[in-house]
């Protein structure tokens, strides 16, 4: 079931679409013109807009993409007159998704608004969209974080604090959050570095019509819209204090004023606040609110760097070069061990987007059949190991045992860092021959 919005002049056609959404379960708001349309569209952002090409005050072309800037989730289908099917090919050319001709077919109206809110619904709820799966690995640091995850997801209100580096995946960890907490409502970012200070408050909370200078019509916020769902304020130690206190309030009751409102907008949702600055350092300066840090960090996720589970880089690596070649269309290709062991060895200070970034490079730049450390383009900042030397499982099985089973001494020998090593012996099955858990298969 969706939310739709039915715009067309003519008052009988109107209402009997309306009508027919609304019997289908549907939630209708209708407008009869292109201004009353957009208003509509910025008030309640609906998931599926049914747009009358023939508007009498607006060019139902021009409508399109500016619906689309107000409401980029929304689907747009088009109904238009027998004579203009031409019109319609421009308005899916101008990123309408669908359209229907006059007199349209009640059951076609209703599956194709159906298939339509529903795509919108699934888009939130795969809200990693095109950046791929979660990938776990297998370190401690990443059980630790899967485990913190899956309890809070059972209390849909409870608010989560996640830190970490740039790259760490703090904004796929709040969305894996929503996809496992499943609410009804949307995941709904805002990123509180990229809106100007002041006009935050009305992103976040909404406004009345002529609560400030520009507020031409009354604007629902994003707290609103992420009613039932989860608001996820990235770069929260960007936000001034004043508005802090209005965040604290509603996190504490659930409740506040649309910028220059006078009546009081409940709202339930899960907040989840991410940040990579340092919160207790600006609450010792003054700049973050100790009462509001409290209670976002009622259950905090401090996400590794990604060079303190070296273990995981490699297989992570194969991870995303799967997932690059099937979005690009590309061949996979298969990492050379001297290229593993770059990986490896890199110190990742943009963490897991760098390490996308770079496979993503190498997989459409680079041109042998392996990918080898030059398509990586990284500073090399590992000891080149002696060619052939450390490929071979053989090899390094020799050393291992000559050194004792020491991993340090034995990656001295060959020349290659330690995890590097640990990731091989694992991959390779090379344990100790006394070892108990020698046929455990590692990693
Ligand atoms: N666990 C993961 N599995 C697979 N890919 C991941 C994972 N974590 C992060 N990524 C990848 O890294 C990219 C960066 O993640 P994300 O945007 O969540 O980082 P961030 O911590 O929010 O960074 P910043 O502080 O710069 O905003 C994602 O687009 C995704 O491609
Ligand atoms: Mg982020």
């Amino acid at each position: 079931m969706g939310f739709c919005l039915v715009v067309e002049d003519d008052g009988v056609q109107r209402k009997m679409l309306a009508a027919t959404l609304r019997t289908a379960g549907h939630t209708v708001v209708a407008a009869g013109g292109g201004r009353e349309a957009m208003v509509a569209i910025a008030e309640h952002q609906p998931e599926v807009v049914l747009l009358d090409l023939g508007l009498p005050d607006a060019d139902g072309l021009e409508l399109i993409p500016n619906m689309l800037a107000e409401a980029p989730l929304a689907r747009i289908v088009v109904i238009t007159g027998e004579d203009s099917v031409r019109t319609a090919v421009d308005a899916l050319r101008a990123g309408a998704r669908h359209y229907l001709v006059k007199p349209w077919d009640r059951e076609e109206l209703l599956v194709v608004i159906e298939r339509e809110a529903r795509s919108v619904r699934l888009a939130q709820a795969s809200a990693l969209g095109q950046q791929g799966t979660v990938f776990w690995g297998g370190s401690a640091e990443m059980d630790r974080v899967r485990t913190i995850l899956t309890k809070v997801a059972r209390s849909p209100l409870t608010p989560l604090l996640v830190t970490g580096e740039t790259g760490t995946g703090k904004e796929v960890m709040a969305r894996e959050l929503h996809r496992l907490a499943a609410p009804p409502g949307p995941f709904i970012p805002v990123n509180c570095a990229a809106v100007p200070g002041e006009l935050l408050e009305s992103e976040l909370f909404g406004h009345e019509r002529g609560a400030f200078t520009g507020a031409k019509e009354r604007r629902r916020g994003l707290v609103e819209l992420a009613d039932e769902g989860t608001l996820f304020l990235d770069e929260v130690g960007d936000m001034q204090l004043p508005l802090q206190a209005k965040l604290l309030r509603f996190l504490q009751d659930h409740r506040f004023f649309r910028v220059g409102g006078e009546q009081e907008i409940e709202v339930r949702c899960r907040v989840v606040a991410a940040t990579n600055r340092d919160l207790e350092q600006m609450m010792a300066a003054g700049e973050f609110r100790a009462d509001l840090y409290y209670r976002l960090a009622v259950v905090t996720l401090s996400l590794p760097a990604l060079r303190e589970r070296p273990e995981d880089i490699v297989p992570m690596a194969y991870h995303m070069l799967r997932e690059i070649a099937s979005e690009t269309g590309r061949e996979l290709r298969q990492l050379s061990p001297a290229a593993e062991m770059t990986l490896a060895a890199h110190t990742w200070p943009g963490n897991i987007r760098e390490l996308r970034n770079r496979l993503e490079r190498a997989l459409i730049l680079g041109s042998e059949s392996l990918i080898q450390p030059a398509d990586l383009d990284l500073e090399v900042d590992a000891p080149h190991p002696p060619a052939g030397a450390v490929d071979e499982p053989d090899r390094v099985r020799r050393v291992l045992e000559e050194e004792g089973w020491v991993v340090a001494r034995a990656a001295r020998r060959l020349g290659v860092p330690r995890h590097w090593l640990r990731y091989r012996m694992a991959k390779w099955n090379l344990t100790r021959p006394s070892s108990p858990d020698r046929r455990r298969p590692v990693g």
